[in-house]
C-alpha cells in the first residue's frame, strides 16, 4: 500500500432522466435507473493527502470547513477507500467548487465523484471505472454519474449491496455533440435538499408510483432518442421527465416549489424557439430553480441570446458535453 497526495476533477452532470427515490438511502441505491449527460468545465477540482497524524477525516470545501451532514457522506466514501486498502488512515481533503453549491446544478454530483477518484489514488487503488462510480455513489448518488464522460447510464440493480448499481458511457462527447447552456436562476442554496426532497417525496407523494414506472419508461425512450440522434423525439422525453419529477416533487406534503418565475420563463422560451423559430433545443430542470437548455452547435447563439434575455436569468454558462473525472497531475 502507498500513501501519496492525489488530486481529480470531477465535473458535473444533468440528468435527462431523473434520479429521485432510493431502495437503499444509507448508501444511495435508486429505485429506477438514470441518463444524464456530463458537462464539461464545471465541477469540483479536490485534494486527498493521506496524514497519519489526523484522528478523523479532515475537509474544507471553498475555504469554509465542511458542515457536519457532508461531513458524514464523505466518511462513507473514505471509509470504503480505507476497507480497500487496509489502513486506518484518514485525510486532509481539500475540494474546490467551479460551480455555484446546492443550486440545483448537482455540485455534489462532481464533489464525490472527485472525492472517489483523488480518495482512491491517494491510497494506492487502482480502480475500474464501475467500481469507482460505486464507490462515489456511496456519497451521492447522482456522483456515480460524473467518473464518465459523454452520455451516462446508472443501472438501479437490484442487489442488497449496491454491486450492480454503477453507471457506464453509452455515448462519447464527440458521438453526438449537443451544446449546453446554463440558465442560472436564484441566489443562495436551496431550501430542502434532494437526500431530504426524495425521502419525503417517497412517503407522501401521490404521484410517485407513477413517477418510477415513467422513470423505467423514459429510460428507454432516451435511449431510442439517442440512437436516432433525434433533438425533436429526446426533447419529448427530457421535457417530460423533467416536469414529471416537478410534479411529484409539488405533490408532496409539503410541497417542494424549487421553481422561480423565470424558470417558467425560461420553460416557455425553450418551447417558443423550438416550436415557433425551428430550433433545436430542449430544456431539463433539477432540484433547483436553474434550468439547462440542450442545443446544436448551429442554433446555440440565438439560443443563448433569447435565454440571457428572460428577466430573472441572473447569468449564462455556454458549454459542451465532456470527459469524466480524471487525476490532475500536480493539483
Ligand atoms: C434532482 O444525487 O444529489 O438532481 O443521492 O441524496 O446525494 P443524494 O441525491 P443527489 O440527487 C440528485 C437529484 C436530481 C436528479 C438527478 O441528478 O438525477
Amino acid at each position: 500500500m502507498s500513501l501519496s497526495r492525489a488530486a481529480a476533477f470531477a465535473p458535473v452532470n444533468i440528468a435527462l432522466t431523473k434520479y429521485w427515490g432510493k431502495r437503499d438511502h444509507e448508501i444511495n441505491l435508486p429505485l429506477a435507473p438514470s441518463i444524464s449527460v456530463t458537462l464539461s468545465d464545471l465541477g469540483t477540482l479536490t485534494v486527498v493527502q493521506p496524514d497519519e497524524s489526523l484522528e478523523g477525516n479532515r475537509m474544507v470545501v471553498n475555504d469554509q470547513p465542511l458542515d457536519p451532514k457532508g461531513l458524514v457522506k464523505v466518511g462513507r466514501v473514505m471509509r470504503v477507500v480505507r476497507q480497500l486498502a487496509g489502513t486506518d488512515v484518514r485525510a486532509g481533503i481539500r475540494a474546490v467548487n467551479t460551480v455555484p453549491t446546492a443550486q440545483g446544478l448537482a455540485s455534489s454530483a462532481s464533489a464525490f465523484a472527485a472525492l472517489a477518484k483523488a480518495g482512491a489514488s491517494a491510497y494506492g487503488l487502482e480502480l475500474d471505472e464501475r467500481t469507482l462510480s460505486g464507490l462515489a455513489r456511496t456519497g451521492s448518488g447522482s456522483a456515480c454519474r460524473s467518473i464518465h464522460g459523454g452520455w451516462v447510464l446508472w443501472h438501479a440493480g437490484e442487489r442488497d449491496d449496491g454491486a450492480d448499481s454503477v453507471s457506464e458511457q453509452l455515448l462519447a462527447p464527440e458521438d453526438w455533440p449537443l451544446r449546453v447552456v446554463v440558465a442560472h436562476i436564484g441566489e443562495g442554496p436551496k431550501k430542502v435538499s434532494s437526500t431530504n426532497g426524495m425521502k419525503l417525496s417517497e412517503q407522501t407523494s401521490p404521484f410517485f408510483d407513477a413517477w418510477l414506472k415513467t422513470c423505467h419508461q423514459d429510460v428507454e425512450d432516451c435511449k431510442a432518442a439517442m440512437i436516432n440522434r433525434d433533438v425533436q423525439q429526446l426533447a419529448h422525453v427530457v421535457e417530460g421527465n423533467a416536469l414529471a419529477m416537478h410534479a411529484t416533487m409539488m405533490a408532496t406534503r409539503p410541497g417542494l416549489v424549487y421553481w422561480q418565475p423565470a424558470t417558467i420563463g425560461v420553460i416557455h422560451a425553450v418551447r417558443r424557439l423550438r416550436e415557433q423559430q425551428g430550433l433545436s433545443c430542449l430544456f431539463t430542470i433539477d432540484a433547483g430553480p436553474s434550468v439547462v437548455v440542450l442545443t446544436e452547435a448551429g442554433d446555440l447563439p440565438k439560443v443563448s441570446a433569447a435565454i440571457g434575455a428572460i428577466p430573472g436569468v441572473t447569468r449564462i454558462t455556454q458549454t459542451r458535453i465532456g470527459p469524466g473525472a480524471h487525476l490532475v497531475p500536480n493539483g
